[in-house]
């Protein structure tokens, strides 16, 4: 009998990867979506949000398995992110517990959860990982924290590449800063590698593209530079000017429909000096390994 994987987040960049890689393995994916419901795609949409538990608890029916994918990305303040990545996530494990079926829970969090401190998101991130854990009774959870992601669909870092392949990188915060990077391919790789691997232990785990040290400012200049053939110009943001252009951003977001992503809140993620982290957890327990280098991406046109 088809694997059935209930998925949260399946209308997002990250989500969609995931379902639509599900789906080529021949697993059967209900998806939660807010606006589509019916077969689409190979895909069962379960119309409902996170915070509706009747179609969190249609989405379950008949799954084994649980992504949960959904989060708030930008936000006005604490309260929203909490919304929905706290109080949100609690209700997707409560219904997983419910279910009876759901023996495997996917949790994918972020590797901003490893400094609470420094932003709403990030807190609200490191509090969703805890609920979700108080929550999991005998469900076998495993927290996914992966770095920065990128690929096709994404629209936050896809500037940032687009104009260094084009000779101008602009450098936020301090210039010693160390990054890390994931390609969307490979997130979804290690995500339906964990929810169908026979012994997947309860952990959390670090994700990136397993570049030893990450990349500083400086090394992503000299990758778009080799690619080009060509010289790469950095401008540097002062954290003074960023947090300017953050005031003006969320100020100007209230006239808007869609919530701001740049925040004086989420200035403090960007220029955070370390953003590195390793895939050592993550390999040991699934064998699951980065396929595709930024330096590959950005030469292949992969963002
Ligand atoms: N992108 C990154 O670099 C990155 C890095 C680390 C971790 N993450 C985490 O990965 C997850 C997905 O991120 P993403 O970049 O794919 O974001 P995204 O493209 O904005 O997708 C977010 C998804 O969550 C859904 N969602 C949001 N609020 C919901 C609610 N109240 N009820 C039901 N669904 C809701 C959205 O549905 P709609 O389509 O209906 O809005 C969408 O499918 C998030 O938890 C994020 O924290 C992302």
């Amino acid at each position: 009998m088809a694997l059935v994987v209930a998925l949260t987040g399946g209308s997002g960049f990250i989500g969609g990867q995931i379902a639509r890689m599900l789906v080529g393995q021949g697993v059967s994916v209900r998806a939660l979506s807010r606006t589509q419901s019916g077969m689409d795609g190979g895909i069962l949409w379960v119309r409902g949000s996170l915070e509706d538990a009747r179609s969190l608890a249609e989405l379950m029916v008949g799954a084994q398995a649980v992504i949960h994918c959904a989060g708030a990305v930008r936000g006005r303040g604490a309260e929203s992110f909490h919304t929905v990545n706290v109080d949100g996530s609690r209700r997707v494990m409560e219904a997983v517990v419910q279910s009876g079926t759901c023996e495997r829970f996917l949790h994918m969090s972020s590797l901003a959860a490893r400094h609470p401190e420094l932003s709403w998101y990030s807190r609200s991130k490191a509090d969703a990982e805890e609920a979700v854990l108080c929550a999991a009774g005998t469900v076998s959870v495993g927290i996914f924290r992966p770095t920065a992601v990128y690929g096709p669909g994404d629209r936050e870092l896809q500037p940032l590449f687009t104009w260094l392949m084009r000779g101008l990188l602009v450098r936020l915060g301090a210039g010693e800063a160390h990054l890390s990077f994931v390609h969307v391919f490979d997130l979804a790789a290690a995500a339906t590698q964990w929810i169908t691997a026979p012994v997947a232990k309860p952990a959390t785990y670090e994700i990136s593209d397993g570049t030893p040290g990450g990349y500083s400012w400086k090394g992503l200049a000299n990758i778009g530079a080799d690619i080009r053939q060509a010289r790469v110009w950095q401008i540097r943001v002062s954290i003074r000017l960023l947090k300017a252009i953050a005031q003006v951003n969320l100020a100007l977001s209230y006239l808007l429909p869609r919530a701001p992503m740049l925040t004086t809140s989420k200035v403090n993620e960007l220029i955070h000096p370390d953003w590195t982290c390793s895939n050592t957890a993550i390999s040991a327990a699934i064998g699951w390994v980065p396929q595709i280098k930024l330096r590959r991406a950005l030469q292949d046109g992969l963002f």
